[in-house]
């Protein structure tokens, strides 16, 4: 007895059994841990599939009958799955590998043995692994494609201003060769945005402070922020730790987000309004023990819906019209971030705003002495 105590309290694996009824009848502490509850109190004597079972990772309901772990008992048959959730005491949820048997005392069923542990780590590095795969199929076709539409896009554009050069100097309308012209470069853009999945390595890397960087890509885009009626309130922290940057892509970043925010704001106020506002903080955060600075911007425009935030990093995916959007920024901006050991987040409250969270790994303050 005491050595199965033992056992159940060492192992790393969650380890619970359920009566006939489903109720908990032990539970061990990795299986607490790992649910969040502090004592087995407040396990044993629940309906284990009330409990932590009791709906889909989209939130619909996982009934009784589909439970496999519930027919562990009823079909006395085992079960296995990595494709399910538990859900947490407090509410929240982890991707869960299990596996159920039924529990047999003289030929009859008296319960259940489940066993488990927590594969989010897992199953995110997996979905980041087909994103890089995704993304480098998508470089490969970009570098093929753009390189055919390079040098004739520069060549449509180039003798549309030798036309506009000459129709300047009789008194025929420019207005055509400017659309061509205008036109052109927009194609030109997507081009070399496409390209940047397909460039291998990026400009050199440097040392620099992000709220430089912000400074920066600030100044190229504060005229129209000001001329839109957009007010800009920025927070940084002293003293901020630096970060390893390919400096160009950060700027690049931060310009995508704020157009991205520019965006939102003026669809959601056309007009001037003193709610028009983008906030910008920049501090630093610990995690795993180590620095990272974060610099997250808000606006409050029209914010994202739900069904479409899953999707807003994914290449092509925009609401805008042609010619407005390609549906790029933030899939590249993710891209940026990754590059830079980083992370990137999206949170969104649709109708009333957006943050953009961005999170560096900073130089340790005795690494850059
Ligand atoms: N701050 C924001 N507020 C509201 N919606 C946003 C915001 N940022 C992004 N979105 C939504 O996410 C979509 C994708 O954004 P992304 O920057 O990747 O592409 P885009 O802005 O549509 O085009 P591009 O950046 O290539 O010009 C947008 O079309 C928009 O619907
Ligand atoms: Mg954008």
């Amino acid at each position: 007895e005491e050595q199965i105590r033992l056992l159940l309290n060492s192992t790393a694996e969650g380890i619970y059994s359920t009566d006939q009824a489903g109720i908990c009848t032990l539970c061990n502490p990795a299986a607490l841990e790992m649910l969040g509850y502090q004592s087995e109190d407040e396990v044993i004597g629940k309906n284990m599939h009330e409990l932590i079972h009791y709906s889909h990772l989209d939130g619909s309901a996982l009934t009784q009958e589909e439970c496999q772990i519930k027919n562990a008992i009823s079909k006395m048959q085992a079960a296995y799955s990595a494709d399910e959730v538990f859900w947490k005491a407090d509410g929240s949820w982890f991707y869960v590998e299990y596996r159920a048997h039924p529990v047999v005392k003289e030929g009859e069923i008296v319960g259940s043995v489940v066993t488990f542990h927590d594969i989010t780590e897992q199953k995110l590095l997996h979905q980041q692994s087909i994103r890089t795969a995704q993304l480098a199929s998508l470089g490969e076709l970009a570098a093929g494609v753009a390189h055919e539409i390079n040098n004739p896009i520069n060549g449509v554009i180039n003798y549309a201003q030798i036309l506009l050069n000459r129709l300047q100097n009789s008194n025929i309308d420019t207005d055509l060769a400017d659309r061509i012209i205008k036109e052109g470069e927009r194609i030109a853009t997507i081009v070399r945005d496409l390209l940047f999945f397909a460039r291998e390595s990026g400009p050199e890397v440097r040392l620099a402070n992000v709220d430089d960087l912000l400074a920066e890509a600030l100044s190229l885009t504060e005229a129209q922020i000001r001329k839109e009626g957009i007010s800009l309130q920025i927070d940084a922290a002293g003293d901020l730790p630096q970060v390893y940057t390919r400096a160009q892509q950060i700027q690049q970043l931060f310009l995508n987000v704020l157009s991205n925010a520019r965006h939102a704001l003026n669809e959601k106020y056309p007009e001037r309004d003193d709610r028009k506002k983008i906030e910008i903080f920049i501090d630093v955060a610990e995690k795993r023990k180590k620095q990272f600075v974060r610099v997250s911007i808000k606006d409050y425009g029209c914010g994202i819906p739900g069904k479409m935030l899953e999707k807003v990093m994914t290449p092509f995916v925009t609401t805008k019209p042609a010619g407005v959007g390609t549906g790029l920024g933030l899939s590249i901006s993710h891209e940026i971030v990754n590059n830079h050991k980083g992370e990137f987040e999206i949170k969104s409250r649709e109708g009333k705003w957006t943050e953009v969270v961005v999170i560096l790994p900073a130089v340790e303050k005795d690494e850059d002495e």
